[in-house]
């Protein structure tokens, strides 16, 4: 399914067909995905969709989003991989609501408010490892369960219950290899955020990926800012159709690009992406089909999360809506499995997907969203082959009428 090498041929035999590559999701979307492409059908949704174009462009609606999917629910915030060693930390730009996670020294997860108790600084960035958190604007040391551990000059600062000042809490979990958090003060929302719940019956999946124990660091391109409204840079994650045309020479020359499993898990999804010679399969006794050659699993993780599951590594995009309507955050991560140890293979895959969103996809959804404010396009149609478009954007409305805010 790839263009480069396949780091198979260099390696064993029980490598390529160890449990990863035997995944029952996998299996059954190879099933299905042999099946369409047999009988040149395609799993479509019932009806054409319609979006009215405002959806990206108004601010209000901007506002909403972001206070009810992305402040009051739970959201994905990392891979456990990512914050592996008491110490650990990885900082969220949520907008209105950065939020740092950091590990406990008893490897426990705490997640915090990623603004300082005194004047509103950051009390870290990006990524890292720290056995305290200081504040760099006057220098307020947190330890790191959120403590206040020291004010600078304190004796001159003045009289400062320093237990009241520590980090603003919320809720954060973690469980097989998946961190989520709420970024709304525990004080205000003290529920513990339950990830079963959350998943929606893909629990199941990610316990069989064994993602807690089964990757290496990853590769991070560092986040960028790009201007098109969030929602419609996910959208070019959530559907194949446009690989022939606007991937011709890159990701079409090694995936179809008409025809898609596709699974709704609450708001959340799972699209099948299929090979170009899945046909292969057919003369292959089932057993023997070496399904993630073939087949990558594309979840949708309610709502701006696309997390990729290929035959030797797992990348995911987290995509967070700007603070203003019109541009969003991208960041886009790659891990790859500690025994397809291959790192050339690696790094060249991870600069091509680099290469695609820059000079492809990214232009694309800017391009779009400059049309659209022009309000020469009322209305988007998403087609019946787009079923995982259609469900997101259902989604997205569900969730913001059941909290009122449409
Ligand atoms: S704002 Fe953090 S120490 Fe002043
Ligand atoms: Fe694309």
């Amino acid at each position: 399914m790839s263009d480069t090498p396949d780091p198979a041929a260099t390696t064993t035999a029980g490598r390529r067909y160890g449990p990863r590559q035997r995944h029952s999701k996998a299996l059954d979307v190879a099933r299905r995905g042999l099946h369409l492409v047999t009988t040149r059908s395609n799993e479509r949704a019932a009806s054409i969709y319609e979006q009215p174009a405002v959806v990206y462009l108004d601010a209000a609606r901007h506002d909403a989003e972001i206070d009810v999917l992305f402040r009051r629910a739970p959201i994905f915030a990392g891979l456990s991989v990512e914050v592996p060693m008491p110490g650990s930390f990885k900082t969220l730009d949520i907008p209105k609501a950065p939020v740092v996670v950091s590990r406990q020294e008893d490897g426990s997860l705490r997640a915090f408010l990623n603004i300082c108790r005194h004047r509103g600084a950051a009390v870290a960035y990006g990524t890292g490892s720290a056995r305290t958190f200081v504040c760099k604007y006057h220098g307020w040391a947190y330890d790191l369960d959120g403590s206040l551990r020291k004010v600078r000059g304190g004796d001159n600062f003045g009289d400062l219950e320093t237990g009241c000042f520590g980090l603003t809490e919320v809720a954060v979990a973690e469980r097989y290899g998946l961190i989520y958090v709420r970024a709304t003060p525990l004080r205000q929302n003290p529920e513990p955020i339950d990830i079963e719940a959350v998943l929606c019956g893909l629990a199941p999946q990610f316990e069989e990926w064994g993602f807690e124990t089964g990757l290496a660091a990853p590769s991070i391109h560092e986040p960028v800012v790009t201007a098109s409204n969030w929602k419609l840079a996910v959208d070019g994650y959530l559907e194949p159709y446009h690989f022939a045309s606007l991937h011709k020479t890159t990701v079409a020359r090694y995936n179809n690009s008409n025809q898609a499993t596709f699974d709704a898990y609450g708001p959340n999804a799972m699209s099948g992406f299929l090979g170009r010679k899945i046909d292969e399969l057919g003369s292959i006794p089932e057993a023997d089909w070496p399904l993630m050659r073939h087949v990558q699993l594309i979840y949708t993780l309610f709502p701006n999360v696309i997390l990729s599951v290929m035959q030797d590594h797992v990348e995911y995009s987290q995509i967070m809506p700007g603070t203003t309507v019109d541009t969003n955050i991208m960041n886009h991560l790659y891990f790859r499995y500690p025994e397809w140890d291959v790192e050339e293979v690696h790094a060249k895959r991870f600069l091509n997907t680099q290469w695609i969103l820059t000079e492809e996809d990214i232009p694309m959804a800017e391009e779009v969203h400059r049309n659209l404010r022009t309000g020469g396009l009322p209305t988007l149609v998403f087609g019946r082959n787009e079923p995982a478009l259609q469900h997101h954007h259902r989604s997205i409305e569900a969730a913001l009428r059941h909290a009122g805010a449409l």
